[in-house]
């Protein structure tokens, strides 16, 4: 279940599958993805150097998103505390509840997948790290202020999932 008008945080390694997992499970609109953004500004989803306008527009886009009651998803790895905590403070300040969907992969998984696309967004000592903050991160996410914490472990289950989406009490 996920809070109708909320912030759902995607949380996972590149290559873990959250893209994917948002175009099936969510409209267009509703994904604010980081990739997509630095593409917005830069033309190259992968310029890290564009990574601080991109958060800066993905912060403002949820901010107009969630006071207006929308459900907004964030596409971005969310692997970092700092991140998430800065998430979900601003969920919090336009009242919006929050729910995690973490794609727990493990590094293989990830490494096999980044390695077959064609454009490979990042090293395999960066998707190393990901997954490392990823399963440090596991113990303490549902001290985090998030309503709902998903942690899906497998393909299968990630295949199989589905999202509920739970009418906010207004
Ligand atoms: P995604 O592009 O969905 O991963 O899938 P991601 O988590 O969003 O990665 P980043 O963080 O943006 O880099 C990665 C690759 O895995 C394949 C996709 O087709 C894509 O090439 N994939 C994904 C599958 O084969 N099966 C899935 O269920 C999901
Ligand atoms: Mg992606």
């Amino acid at each position: 279940m996920i809070p109708e008008r909320g912030l759902v945080l995607l949380i996972g390694a590149a290559g873990s599958g959250k893209s994917t997992f948002a175009r099936k499970h969510f409209n267009a609109t509703e994904i604010v993805s980081s990739d997509a953004l630095r593409a917005a500004v830069s033309d190259d989803e992968s310029d890290q150097s564009a990574s601080a306008d991109a958060f800066e527009l993905l912060r403002s886009i949820a901010t107009k998103r969630l006071s207006r009651g929308r459900l907004t998803v964030i596409d971005a790895t969310n692997v970092q505390r700092t991140a998430r905590r800065s998430l979900v403070a601003l969920a919090a300040r336009n009242s919006a509840p929050t729910a995690a969907i973490v794609l727990n992969l493990p590094l293989e998984a990830c490494l096999a997948r980044n390695r077959s696309r064609p454009a490979r967004p990042v090293g395999p000592e960066v998707v190393e790290k990901q997954v490392a903050d990823l399963v440090a991160s596991l113990p303490e996410l549902k001290t985090e202020g998030f309503k709902n914490v998903y942690i899906i472990d497998n393909t299968m289950d990630i295949d199989s999932a589905a999202v509920l989406r739970q009418p906010t009490d207004v």
